[in-house]
């Protein structure tokens, strides 16, 4: 015989040497989701071991991820049903919770990169990510206040603006909003490929943000489609993205691939709420072992392509790879 793979495979100590995809605490991404008052650690239900956390309890978490080495963050606002319109005009306060929180952490935590949520649906009396007229989602009136939002979060200090809508042109939109109000330096990650995804289910739940009548399907893209996905990328790119995402992650990783051999900037996957808790719900069965199906999960969207990797699961993985 002349060749052996399993000579490559045969100890620890060879395997790590020829690991082709490294996971590294500074790729991953933590989402927050941030409720309005003091000493607030809510649980949801549907997201086993993730929590809504007032700004106080959401500082202590964010000073725990810097310690674990991870170097960014991705803020959600859960907004009371009150304070909810068609127009989300609770989200462009410059003393609004969003901007509150992103003026906090900076403050107290300047190594920590903020990146912001920019859609209206956690703040959409309809639960949708744009304007709605007679029932429809209207798109360029959308992007005008998106570009406002994305303004607001640069002027409190956010790193990077993630526009998570789906709308047309709302990444020219904001990046010449930004130029204006003297922000050059605020980043834009687009969430470029963003899919019509059952997956999102959780996460509706923890921010109270499902679609009041229909669904996401005139904006966010049919998981049947490869091609669309290369598509909005470049433009994306175009327009002036400083990383494009694709979400979500596992049943996708062939379009993370796609993506990040048509590209020349940083991919980001977002592993969503879902794709967590279906780990989370078979752990709890007993019918997986939860770390090493964390581990696997994590390193296949890594392999697919993926630079950056938002996800729940961030400390667990760092955990990991510690003690691996
Ligand atoms: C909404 C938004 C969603 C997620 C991030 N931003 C849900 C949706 O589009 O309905 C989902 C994240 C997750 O499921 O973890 N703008």
């Amino acid at each position: 015989m002349i060749h052996r793979p399993r000579i490559l495979r045969a100890s620890a100590s060879i395997r790590k040497m020829v690991q082709e995809t490294i996971l590294q605490p500074q790729h991953l991404i933590a989402p927050l989701f941030i409720v309005e008052g003091e000493n607030v650690e809510e649980d949801i239900p549907s997201l086993p071991g993730y929590y809504r956390r007032s700004l106080d309890k959401t500082l202590e978490e964010v000073f725990q991820l810097y310690e674990l080495g991870i170097r960014s963050v991705l803020l959600f606002i859960k907004c009371p049903d009150s304070k909810k319109d068609n127009e989300g005009t609770e989200a462009l306060r410059e003393d609004g919770l969003m901007q509150t929180a992103i003026r906090a952490i900076r403050k107290q935590m300047p190594g920590m990169l903020i990146m912001t949520d920019v859609a209206l649906d956690p703040y959409s009396s309809y639960g949708h990510d744009g304007i709605v007229k007679e029932q429809e989602i209207i798109n360029d009136e959308t992007i005008a206040i998106l570009a406002k939002m994305a303004v607001s979060h640069a002027a409190a200090g956010a790193h990077f603006v993630a526009p998570s809508d789906m709308m047309d042109g709302r990444i020219a939109a904001i990046r010449h909003s930004l130029e204006t109000a003297g922000y050059q330096n605020t980043g834009i990650m687009g969430y470029s490929a963003k899919y019509a995804s059952c997956f999102y289910g959780p996460f509706r739940d923890a921010l109270d943000s499902a679609p009041g009548f229909g669904d996401k399907k005139t904006y966010q893209m049919d998981p049947a489609n490869r091609l669309e996905a290369v598509k909005e990328v470049l433009l994306d790119v175009n327009e002036g993205a400083d990383i494009v995402m694709v979400k979500p992650a596992l049943s996708y990783l062939d379009i993370i691939r796609e993506v990040k051999n048509a590209t020349h900037i940083p991919v980001s996957a977002y592993h969503v709420s879902g794709e967590y808790a279906m780990i989370k719900a078979a752990a709890q069965k007993g019918w997986l072992n939860e770390d090493q199906a964390i581990m696997e999960t994590t390193v296949s969207i890594k392999r697919a392509g993926a630079d950056l990797i938002a996800t729940y699961f961030a400390k667990d993985i760092v955990r990991l790879i510690n003690n691996a």
